[in-house]
């Protein structure tokens, strides 16, 4: 049995330990039953012991809340349980961790972000950071590549041309753009050439580009545990999901992304310059499965939509 003080030592041991993981950016951990039950024995008998010696109660900001925002040890670490988040109509009302909780985590991300050593190193890649928008507790998210002009100047992915299209298809699925969370694997614009003369021209990130930054973005995902990721276009396609060859072989299957699920669109810019209704349609076929997927109710006009 454990005495009041190994309670004590344990929990401050615990919330080092946490709190390294969290600066190390794990920000999701999974326990088992008899580990919070463990978990909750310690606490109390903590409590017990300070309240006995006329004590505050030991400080453990990190595991406060074991039930919502659980601990390690590194073996119970698993992804975010997907099936306990509410749905995309009724974001924010009952999920595992409080919006304003995840709106810090990732304002720390964006943050660590912001002077990436990594990304700025390269010196490939513009100087203002775009991180991301929406709901932090969003069932549904978008990753896209990278931020263009538009998004540079208002420092908001997917403002421009191919965001408006973006904005579109959310809405026709029955949600907001403030219903979901947007983001991109780079967080600043890749340059042409110096940078300096490139107008509003854009180009796709490179994979050494993406991967300096792919870790803010699997970050975001374990903070807003999404239940469904959609991954727009093939650079995201592979910089996210590792996945290589076309979007049209990748469409219409589940993919994993490290225990999230995901699927893979065209990219709202390639609908843009193809301006076929072909593609659209196609696109169109791909939210539906998004719709079906996080068990959205799907109306008949919806189902129609390119009939
Ligand atoms: N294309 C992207 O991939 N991301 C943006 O934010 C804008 C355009």
């Amino acid at each position: 049995m454990a005495t009041p003080e190994d309670a004590g030592a344990g929990l401050a041991a615990l919330s080092r330990h946490l709190k390294e993981r969290l600066g190390a950016g794990v920000t999701h951990v999974w326990l088992s039953e008899e580990t919070k039950e463990r978990f909750r024995g310690l606490k109390a008998k903590a409590r017990a012991s300070a309240q006995a010696a006329g004590q505050p109660a030991p400080d453990s900001d990190a595991v406060r809340t074991p039930p919502t925002d659980p601990l390690p040890p590194a073996a119970d670490t698993a992804p975010p349980d997907p099936a306990s988040k509410p749905r995309p109509q009724s974001a924010g009302a009952a999920s595992r961790t409080p919006p304003e909780g995840k709106a810090a985590r990732l304002a720390a991300i964006a943050e660590r972000a912001e002077h990436c050593a990594r990304c700025r190193g390269l010196g490939t890649l513009r100087d203002t950071m775009v991180f991301a928008t929406g709901n932090p507790d969003a069932d549904l998210m978008f990753v896209g590549e990278a931020p263009g002009a538009e998004e540079e100047r208002q420092r908001e992915p997917f403002v421009g041309p191919a965001g408006q299209l973006l904005t579109k298809i959310i809405e026709t699925m029955g949600l907001r753009r403030q219903d979901v969370y947007i983001s991109n694997i780079v967080k600043f614009r890749p340059k042409i050439g110096d940078g300096t003369d490139q107008g509003s021209a854009n180009r796709p990130p490179e994979p050494e580009e993406m991967a300096a930054a792919v870790e803010y973005v699997r970050a975001e995902i374990g903070v807003v545990a999404p239940k469904l990721i959609v991954a727009l276009g093939g650079t995201a396609m592979t910089g996210l999901l590792g996945i290589d060859g076309s979007v049209g072989r990748a469409r219409g299957t589940v993919h994993d992304c490290g225990g999230t699920p995901a699927i893979v669109t065209y990219h709202p810019s390639y609908l843009l310059r193809s301006g076929g209704k072909s593609e659209k349609r196609k696109v169109w076929e791909d939210m539906l499965f998004a719709m079906e997927q996080l068990g959205m109710p799907i109306s008949e006009r919806q189902r129609r939509f390119f009939s």
